[in-house]
């Protein structure tokens, strides 16, 4: 059985349905849903497409029209480039304001989908469908965005779905490399809320093959449980929201650093937070097991030392055109215990002694 959850935003309140095979309980509402839009329009990216199209052209024919657009795979798709390509595909396609859109796939198709959906025609509804392990994160809160190559989801907005089908069976095709990627999200909601949910992934997941073998969609539901209650005290990040951040100001600089292809998202994250918890001991006295925690993470195939070519300069080019800085001044978010977080401004000589640090002797 799977399960269903409600997400409580300001500016709206949504489903989100999730199990193993979850699509064939609820499908059949959300069809009918689907079939009092006058067109449908997918979009979904090429591995997706090649795997699970079938699926999803099954689901849907009983309705009238339905229209997909298939990104290439990857963060590209959520360039300016693409983002055209799909709205020249939505006008000619005829999508009017009683269209409905389907994001089908990982966390960029998610956030380029949602843009889209957000844009078009100034606001069309949408779906989120995800079917990785990171887009329990991403389907979830109505952050929707494309990237600018100075930055991360620069260009964006805060836009929530109609509902969230994420169908947790379909996870079992990812590589290990995104499963990974996806992990380092729901690792984030473990330090960022509780200690006992860190305890638990540790000891369920000690090797990659874990991955595939101990099924994830219980930790899962659990990390959309952390970001749901953040999201209901703070849709639009007026403060609480930036927790979710966490990792975040030091991992979107470093994507960018390698211009969006160099590593997974997920994997400049785990950077991203090995930085934040170093920081956080220094700062606020954080007491915590970096070795242990970094050793776990190469276990699971995590890289977490920093290769040399990597310089402060770029990052903290970088880090000032994350969105939460403000007049100059870059902001952490910081642990003092896990849990218990605080945003905070970060001097440029404090950033880089960390990353000095981090750079010679690894977190
Ligand atoms: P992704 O969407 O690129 O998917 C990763 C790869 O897996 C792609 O190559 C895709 O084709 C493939 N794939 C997807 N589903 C598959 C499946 N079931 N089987 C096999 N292959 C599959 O990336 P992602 O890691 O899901 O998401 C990363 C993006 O999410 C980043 O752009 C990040 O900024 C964004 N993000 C957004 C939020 C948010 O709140 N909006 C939160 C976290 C991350
Ligand atoms: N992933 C950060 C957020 O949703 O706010």
């Amino acid at each position: 059985m799977g399960e269903e959850k409600w997400i409580h935003a300001a500016s709206k309140t949504y489903p989100v349905y999730i199990g193993q095979n979850i699509w064939q309980e609820v499908g059949q509402t959300i069809l009918s849903a689907l079939s009092s839009y006058s067109k449908v329009f997918v979009v979904t990216d090429q591995h997706v497409a090649a795997l699970h199209k079938e699926k999803l052209d099954a689901w849907l024919a009983p309705l009238d029209e339905v229209i997909y657009y298939i990104t290439p795979n990857g963060e590209e798709a959520k360039s300016f480039a693409v983002y055209e390509d799909v709205m020249t595909r939505a006008i000619e396609s005829g999508l009017d304001r009683k269209s409905v859109l389907l994001a089908f796939g990982g966390g960029v198709i998610g956030d380029l989908g949602g843009f889209v959906a957000a844009t078009y025609m100034r606001g069309i509804p949408f779906y989120q469908l995800p079917t990785t392990v990171l887009a329990h994160d991403s389907a979830v809160g109505g952050k929707v965005a494309i990237n600018h190559p100075l930055g991360k989801n620069l260009i964006g907005q805060f836009y929530q779905p109609e509902a969230v089908l994420y169908d947790t069976g379909l996870l079992g095709t990812l590589p290990e490399r995104e499963m990974r990627s996806g992990f380092a999200e729901l690792i984030k909601h473990a330090l960022i809320s509780d200690q006992q949910l860190l305890d638990t992934l540790i000891t369920t997941y000690r090797k990659p093959e874990d991955f595939y073998t101990h099924d994830l969609t219980a930790f899962l539901s659990q990390g959309i449980d952390v970001k749901a209650q953040i999201v209901a005290q703070d849709e639009t990040e007026q403060g609480v929201r930036a927790y979710l951040n966490f990792g975040h100001t030091f991992g979107h600089a470093l994507e960018a650093c390698g211009g969006f292809k160099r590593w997974l998202h997920g994997e400049a994250i785990i950077f991203g937070m090995l930085f934040a918890l170093r920081m956080s001991g220094e700062q606020l006295n954080l007491a915590f097991d970096l070795a242990n925690f970094e050793a776990w993470l190469t276990d699971l195939g995590y890289e977490t030392v920093l290769p040399q070519d990597v310089t402060f300069e770029k990052l903290y080019q970088n880090m000032l055109h994350d969105k939460k800085t403000t007049y100059q001044e870059v902001k952490m978010v910081l642990l003092r215990e896990i849990g218990d977080l605080v945003i905070t401004p970060a001097s440029e000589s404090a950033l880089e002694s960390i990353f000095q640090k981090m750079k010679r002797e690894g977190a």
